[in-house]
C-alpha cells in the first residue's frame, strides 16, 4: 500500500488531468470555430495525452491496491478573444500541472515512497516535453499569426500531428 498521502495527491491528479483533457477538448473546440483545423487537430491529440496521463495513474493506484475515487470534472470556462489566447491559457496550465506534479514527488520524497518517484519520473520529464511544446506553440504563432499566408502554412503544420500512445507502460 501507498502511503495515503501520496495516494490522495495520485488520485486527485487524475481528476486533474482528465480536466486537462477536457480544458484541450475546449481548446480544440474554439478552433473548429474559427476553421483552424490543424490548431483543431493539435489540441484534439494533446486532450487524448491527458487522458492516458489520468488513466497511467489510476493503473498505477489500482497496481498497488489503492481505491481510486473520481470526482466531477470541472467545466473549462475559457472565453477566447485572439487567436493565440488558447496558446497562452495551455502554457499556464502546463506550468502548473508541473507544480502539481512535483508536489507529489515531494510528497513520496518525504515518506522515502521510492517507488512512486520512479513512477512520476516520466511526468517530470513529460511535463519538461509538454511546457516546451506550449511555448513552442506562442513562439511560432508570434512569428508567423500575423500573415494569413503563413498562419495557413502553420494551421496545416500542426494538422499532421498525429497521436502516439504515451512510452511508460505499468
Ligand atoms: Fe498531463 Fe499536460 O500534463
Amino acid at each position: 500500500m501507498l502511503d495515503a498521502k501520496v495516494a490522495e495527491l495520485l488520485n486527485t491528479q487524475i481528476n486533474k488531468e482528465f480536466y486537462s483533457a477536457y480544458l484541450y477538448l475546449d481548446f480544440s473546440n474554439y478552433y473548429v470555430e474559427q476553421g483552424l483545423d490543424g490548431f483543431a487537430n493539435w489540441y484534439r491529440i494533446q486532450a487524448q495525452e491527458e487522458r492516458d496521463h489520468a488513466m497511467l495513474m489510476l493503473q498505477y493506484l489500482q497496481n498497488n491496491g489503492c481505491k481510486v475515487t473520481l470526482d466531477a470534472i470541472d467545466k473549462p470556462d475559457k472565453v477566447f478573444a485572439k487567436y493565440d489566447d488558447p496558446l497562452h491559457a495551455g502554457y499556464e496550465h502546463e506550468q502548473y500541472v508541473t507544480g502539481l506534479i512535483h508536489t507529489i514527488y515531494d510528497a513520496a520524497h518525504e515518506v522515502k515512497d521510492y517507488r512512486t518517484m520512479q513512477f512520476l519520473d516520466w511526468f517530470v520529464k513529460e511535463q519538461g516535453e509538454e511546457e516546451t511544446n506550449a511555448e513552442g506553440l506562442i513562439k511560432k504563432y508570434e512569428l508567423f499569426g500575423s500573415d494569413a499566408r503563413a498562419l495557413y502554412m502553420l494551421d496545416n503544420e500542426l494538422a499532421g500531428r498525429v497521436y502516439s500512445a504515451p512510452s511508460l507502460v505499468l
